[in-house]
């Protein structure tokens, strides 16, 4: 095993425990390989998601039997109290359904205080994301930063788009309504590349351990991003919606990044919003025409 955890933190050590005891039972699934079911359109699911949400909904109340429950595969448990974990027992099915290794077991913890609006986001308070197939494991707790197996977390210092390794996802549902493909092409054209490993809490994580300078992506649920936002945010870096607003768990959009070039994203995104500045490519038909005027 990897190195343990080492920051002074409350919730970390037991959510740690969970985490692995869930990638452990993911990788046996993986390894053994496992029949695909479909939720709808794309959107794929697994007898591995269904029991690992159930390992972790039963070892969650048994280590925090107060805390509250919120599971991508339908789990919902003592909402009205203090603390809620939002819990993606397996970020990256797609890939996990192929054989493509990257996905992860994803624990975000919100405070809310009592007498909070139901509309309101707390504050997010405790954050781990264990990669099963590497064994890294990414933690933080609010105001105490963040480790990768035991090392501190901390974004990277590159100050330009242009030189910048950035990451999206596309939605599995109503795929036909995203925009997300322009914003792909225009920040390929901009910047060192943009990847699209296809598990978001990964792609958070790897922000805060800079290894990219930035992901965004539209249309993600609480349980996708409560635990990588707090990473990045503890690791020095900066999440926003993709005016620079805030960020509130239910948002539609998520824009996560070193804090360096966020400004500059920002800007960006306002004018893929407006279509302007953008970069002409040629369609599909005119390189064609000028393949066959070329004689290929
Ligand atoms: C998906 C992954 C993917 C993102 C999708 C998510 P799932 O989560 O995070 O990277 O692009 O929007 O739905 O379904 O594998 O838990
Ligand atoms: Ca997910
Ligand atoms: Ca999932």
């Amino acid at each position: 095993m990897n190195g343990e955890t080492t920051g002074n933190f409350t919730w970390v050590p037991g959510a740690s425990g969970i985490a692995r005891e869930a990638g452990a039972l993911l990788r046996e699934f993986y390894e053994q390989g496992v029949e695909t079911e479909y939720k709808g359109d794309v959107d794929l699911v697994t007898v591995a998601d269904r029991t690992a949400e159930k390992l972790i909904r039963q070892r969650l109340g048994e280590v925090f039997p107060d805390h509250g429950i919120y599971g991508e595969e339908g789990t919902r448990e003592r909402l009205d109290g203090e603390f809620r974990w939002y819990v993606d027992p397996l970020d990256g099915t797609t890939n996990f359904a192929h054989g493509f290794p990257q996905f992860c077991v994803s624990l975000g913890l919100e405070r809310r205080t009592p007498g909070i609006r139901p509309e309101e986001d707390g504050t997010l308070v405790a954050a781990v994301i264990y990669d099963p197939l590497r064994d890294e494991l990414f933690a933080a707790e609010k105001g105490r930063g963040g480790e990768l197996n035991g090392k501190p977390l901390r974004v990277s210092r590159v100050t330009e788009l242009a030189e910048a390794l950035v990451s999206t996802g596309f939605p599995s549902r109503k795929r036909h309504q995203s925009p997300n493909i322009h914003f792909y092409q225009e920040f390929t054209l901009r910047s060192h590349g943009v990847r699209r490993a296809g598990s978001a809490a990964l792609d958070l994580a790897y922000v805060a351990a800079g290894r990219l300078e930035a992901f965004w992506e539209f249309n993600l649920n609480p349980w996708d991003t409560a635990a990588g936002i707090l990473l990045v945010d503890e690791a020095g870096g900066r999440v926003t919606d993709f005016s620079g607003g805030r960020y509130r768990l239910e948002s539609d959009e998520v824009l996560a990044s070193n804090g360096l070039i966020h400004g500059e994203m920002v800007r960006f995104f306002e004018d893929l919003f407006a279509g302007r500045n953008l970069n002409p490519i040629p369609t599909p038909a005119e390189w064609a025409d000028a393949r066959k005027a070329a004689g290929r």
